[in-house]
């Protein structure tokens, strides 16, 4: 990746200080074996992503808990997605699956508080797909850039409180 990782709480980010483009921003929480895998090998390829995108490497996504994704929402991204090993293919056997509920989870919380769900999604691909991690990112950054700008306080409290 052009920009250089800093390290977190919750993993390497890539793009940390670059300025969010229109003031929308979406979180990538990405893991190391296939997506993050896949989005290397398409900056590699030269491939330009959103710049509004911003990614998180992850060892796994069963690593992304809850917590994370309302915390980047509560601390200033638009949107947050997770991206993840194809299922049945999570190098720590489970691991997609946990994050496909943990998702649903989120999305059902947002709802309940008025918030879009479509600002949390999950996607999934292998190392070898660089175009559908490219696809997920612009869909992400498609769909977060119709929406309106989002309402803080409407993000659950015990993310803000978290955060
Ligand atoms: Fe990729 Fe678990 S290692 S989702």
């Amino acid at each position: 990746m052009a920009a250089a990782p800093a390290a977190s709480a919750a993993g390497r980010e890539t793009g940390v200080g670059q300025p969010a483009v229109a003031g929308r921003s979406v979180v990538a929480f990405c893991c190391r074996e296939c997506a993050y895998a896949a989005a290397d090998a398409s900056a590699n390829a030269r491939t330009s992503l959103p710049p509004t995108v911003r990614l998180v490497l992850m060892p796994c996504t069963g690593r992304v808990s809850p917590l994370h994704l309302l915390s980047a929402l509560a601390e200033g991204a638009d949107g947050v997605m997770v991206a993840g090993c194809l299922e049945g293919q999570c190098h720590y056997r489970e691991g997609n699956f946990n994050a496909i509920d943990r998702v649903a989870f989120v999305q059902r919380l947002l709802k309940s508080v008025g918030v879009a769900p479509e600002r949390c999604r999950m996607f999934t691909m292998s190392a070898g797909e660089p175009p559908k991690f490219v696809a997920a990112v612009k869909e992400m950054d498609r769909v977060i850039g119709g929406l309106p700008p989002l309402e803080r306080s409407a993000v659950p409290a015990v993310a803000r409180g978290a955060a």
